[in-house]
């Protein structure tokens, strides 16, 4: 039998003396798209930044082709035609896609310039093969985040590669966008390259996989076909065997009568959001539904005051409010928790408690003080329902896994406690077993009396957690739908494709 293309044997990492892997074993054929999963931080990132030399095993071996090899750094991952897309984008904005492609490492001419139109040429050839309508010239700040991710993937197979790391790579993509990934993956396994592929969606793994891999914890619990394991059995392997599936909607109880908390008449701002009208009440959970480029990210930022409202109007309990920026509306009770939370929301020096607590400073003021009991309380309490892995609440940000980063910020905002709070895609990143508990939070704030919105791409979650969904189609809200009368997910569906 043929060699494996990669073997990574018994491979140990620890961090300042904690075991986050534990004699890890891992094997990948050529050309087969491997999916490594596992809740957040179970170091599905660290076992491969092992692999591509950003950090280094304490123990174990990695063999390609059935030769030991030796990864210290980048270099020596792409020796070894390694190559991998971090969960942080790695590239600059200020500069064009060929300049992002080739960065440190521009083809040079005779006399040692660079030669740009070298890159050029060659970023267009591989734009070209994954069939990516990128123009190299572009700067990569003025694209959209799918075409970023497109970018990074252009940047890494500009190396030759063997075998290609992405790690989470749709997590910011669009539906659309996913496909053309999907294609580009299909694409590449042809060609004989091999996949390893991280993600916490389940549907995308079923889709494009051969195998999976689940890490639970730092270690390896399981490897199999993935016609050979149902989804049912990957959760287990994920979860351990404590998971509370209260995956379900619950009939809640609140009133519509009376003056509705926020409501929204005939909202129209740049050209993606086009005469929205709703109304939010005191108690409720307003899913919002649509498909992706339909303007419910828009919607958000339009009332949170990020994009300029060009025209309707804004009342708060009955008030008519002005909202021109972000601070006019957190002080009038709204808060936005962002779909790109990566970018956004998350002071990386921070530790956990100073992020978890930094919106809430004022109410924890003692005198002159912060009340440090009641502020490593509240975070301590957060860290705990959304199971943040963590060794202790003063930790650095950055040093924890991405999920675990994006759990952050959502503590921030539910820590603070607004009257009226928007969730854009509050699951994303997030695994499978944090996901019910954001949902048990969500309610337990809108039984509490709070009026929330759900923005969602993930229609089981919308339908798990609304009491009223709004279907907004090209900008437009098109239908209302009382969550009562959704029998399926496949109801929803045919109401967000308007047919
Ligand atoms: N540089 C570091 N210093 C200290 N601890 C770290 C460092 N990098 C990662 N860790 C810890 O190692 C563990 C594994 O993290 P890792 O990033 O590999 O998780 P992951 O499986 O990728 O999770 P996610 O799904 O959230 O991205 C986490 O507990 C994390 O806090
Ligand atoms: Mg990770």
């Amino acid at each position: 039998m043929d060699k494996p293309l990669l073997s990574m044997k018994g491979i140990s990492k620890y961090f300042n003396g904690i075991k986050v892997l534990d004699s890890v074993d891992f094997t990948l054929n050529k050309g087969e798209v491997h999916a490594l999963m596992g809740g957040n931080g179970a170091g599905k990132s660290t076992l491969m930044k092992i692999l591509t030399g950003v950090y280094q095993a304490d123990e174990g071996e990695i063999y390609i082709e059935g030769n030991k090899v030796t990864i210290k750094d980048a270099n020596d991952a792409k020796n070894n035609y390694i190559s991998m897309i971090f969960q942080e984008f790695s590239l600059i904005p200020s500069l064009t896609v060929a300049e992002n492609i080739f960065l440190a490492r521009e083809p040079k001419n005779a006399i040692g310039i660079l030669n740009d139109k070298k890159s050029i040429a060659r970023t267009r050839e591989i734009l070209k093969e994954m069939e990516i309508d990128i123009n190299p010239k572009d700067i990569v700040g003025d694209l959209g985040v799918g075409y970023w991710q497109m970018t990074e993937i252009a940047k890494a197979l500009s190396h030759e590669t063997k075998i290609l790391i992405m790690d989470e790579p749709t997590s910011s993509l669009t539906e659309k966008e996913t496909d053309v990934l999907f294609k580009i993956i299909n694409k590449l396994k042809k060609k004989g390259i091999s996949i390893i592929y991280i993600s916490h969606r389940m549907d995308e793994i079923f889709r494009i996989c051969d195998k999976i891999t689940i890490l639970r914890d730092g270690k390896k619990v399981a490897t199999e076909q993935c016609n050979q394991i149902d989804m049912e059995t990957v959760i287990q392997h994920i979860v351990g065997d404590d998971l509370d599936k209260s995956f379900e909607w619950k009939e809640r109880y609140y009133s519509t009568e009376g003056t509705p908390v926020l409501e929204v008449k005939n909202l129209t701002s740049g050209s993606k959001v086009k005469d929205i009208s709703f109304q939010l009440y005191s108690g409720e959970i307003l899913g919002i539904a649509g498909l992706m480029g339909s303007g419910r990210s828009e919607l958000a930022r339009a009332i949170f005051g990020i994009d300029p409202i060009n025209k309707g109007e804004i009342y708060i309990k009955g008030k008519k409010h002005t909202i021109k920026s972000p601070s006019d509306a957190v002080n009038a009770g709204i808060a936005l928790i962002p779909e790109d939370r990566r970018l956004q929301g998350l002071i990386l020096d921070y530790s956990v408690k100073e992020n978890t607590i930094l919106p809430i400073l004022s109410k924890l003021k003692k005198g002159i003080f912060i009340d440090h009991r009641k502020a490593n309380m509240i975070t301590e309490k957060f860290v705990k329902r959304l199971n943040i892995k963590t060794d202790h609440i003063f930790k650095t940000a950055k040093l924890l896994s991405g999920g675990n980063q994006q759990k952050i910020v959502l503590a921030k905002w539910l820590a603070n406690d607004p009257e009226i709070l928007i969730l854009d895609e509050p699951t994303i990143g997030v695994d499978i077993g944090a996901k019910t508990e954001i949902i048990d939070i969500i309610r337990e704030l809108a039984d509490s009396g709070k009026s929330i919105i759900v923005i969602s791409s993930e229609l089981q979650e919308l339908l798990a957690v609304s009491d009223r969904i709004l279907v907004i189609h090209e900008g437009r809200n098109v239908k209302e739908l009382k969550r009562k009368e959704i029998h399926s997910e496949e109801v929803l569906q045919h109401a967000i494709q308007g047919h």
